[in-house]
């Protein structure tokens, strides 16, 4: 994060100032099966609705009623590279200045898409690879219907390109004795004098016991608390246009598995708005997203920054009823998932 980005998230906090980043969601279809993904239960947001993919025309909609958007975070149940449309979204951006980032699993960009890229000088902040194993076995069984030799030849091109590269790792017992490869394989400079940040995710488990997948849901780990900023400065836009606070709010219904233990997100009735509705200062500083920030900022002193995994899963079953509850025991802020 740079200073200046650093110092607006300081002052966000105090002032709702509009959003200079936003996640728009770019499509619903992907070409994998991923273990693990939240595609795999019948409440991702990829089934909802008719619409499958961004096209410039409601991109270009998001950013008119948004003016102040620097950086456009791609991102949804699904993989960006299988919009038709993606590179005219890049090209969009690019000409309105406005610098975009995304994740990716990698199988589906090609030399092309890549050159396309690197002719919009900087319009790419970042691209987030999604690479669970360094060994090819375990990468294809962790993502079925990937190729391990075809994903470590989009980095080669991205990183040949000078295109900015991250790594997402997620954290499963699988790969758990990896993390240390992970660090020395991609701090690694290579000649073109580039090396990759890796992010090691804790997973959300919607679709079966966190305790046979995870690999650190151990009593023995500390949760610890961390700010969360997502309502104070950073918007989720689905391809309807409907206005979410994060992507913990937007799936339905969702159940999230804690320590061996499901428990419903009560989040039906997150919706802040709809962007090609109504004015988006409308709904940025509705009274809906006013009580979110407030909850946000009323439990941020709850008492300890640590608590204990036992605290937290009481905390988890005995959730107040009152809408933003669920902020108070959020995975994210307890820094338990990504
Ligand atoms: C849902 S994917 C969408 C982008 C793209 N299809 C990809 O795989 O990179 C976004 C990121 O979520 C990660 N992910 C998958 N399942 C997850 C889970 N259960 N919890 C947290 N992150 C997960 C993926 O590895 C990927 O880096
Ligand atoms: S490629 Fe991405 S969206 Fe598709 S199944 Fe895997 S994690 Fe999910
Ligand atoms: S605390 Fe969690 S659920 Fe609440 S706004 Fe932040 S990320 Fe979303």
């Amino acid at each position: 994060m740079s200073i200046a980005e650093s110092l607006f998230k300081k002052a966000a906090w105090y002032h709702t100032f509009m959003p200079r980043i936003v996640d728009v969601e770019v499509t619903r279809a992907c070409n994998l099966k991923c273990i693990g993904c939240p595609r795999a239960t019948e409440q991702s947001i990829a089934y909802r609705g008719e619409l499958k993919h961004l096209d410039p025309t409601m991109l270009g909609r998001i950013l008119e009623a948004i003016p102040t958007v620097r950086l456009v975070n791609f991102i949804g149940d699904g993989e960006p590279l299988f919009n038709p449309h993606f590179n005219y979204l890049v090209s969009d951006l690019h000409l309105k200045g406005i610098k975009l980032m995304f994740t990716t699993n990698g199988t589906l960009v090609k030399q092309s898409d890549v050159d396309c890229w690197a002719m919009y000088d900087n319009a790419i902040r970042s691209v987030t690879v999604s690479l669970d194993s360094l060994r090819p076995d375990k990468f294809e069984q962790l993502r079925p219907g990937a190729s391990y030799q075809r994903v470590m030849s989009t980095l080669a091109m991205l990183r040949e390109a000078r295109i900015p590269t991250r790594i997402n790792m997620v954290l499963v017992k699988e790969n758990e004795n990896e993390i240390e490869d992970f660090i020395n394989y991609f701090s690694h400079t290579d000649s073109e004098g580039t090396s990759s940040d890796v992010n090691f995710t804790h997973p959300i488990f919607a679709q079966g016991s966190d305790l046979e997948g995870k690999p650190y849901t151990r009593a023995s780990v500390t949760p610890a608390f961390r700010r969360c900023l997502y309502p104070f400065a950073w918007p989720y836009i689905t391809l309807e246009g409907d206005v979410y606070a994060c992507c913990y709010m937007v799936g339905g219904n969702r159940q999230e598995w804690f320590m061996g233990e499901a428990i419903d997100v009560p989040n039906d009735n997150y919706r802040m708005g709809n962007i090609y509705q109504q004015d988006f200062r409308d709904i940025w500083y509705s009274m809906m997203y006013r009580a979110l920030r407030w909850q946000i900022k009323r439990t941020e002193h709850l008492g300890d920054r640590q608590t204990s995994i036992g605290t937290l899963g009481d905390m988890r079953r005995h959730l107040d009823d009152y809408r933003f509850a669920y902020c108070t025991v959020c995975l994210y802020r307890w820094g338990c998932s990504c």
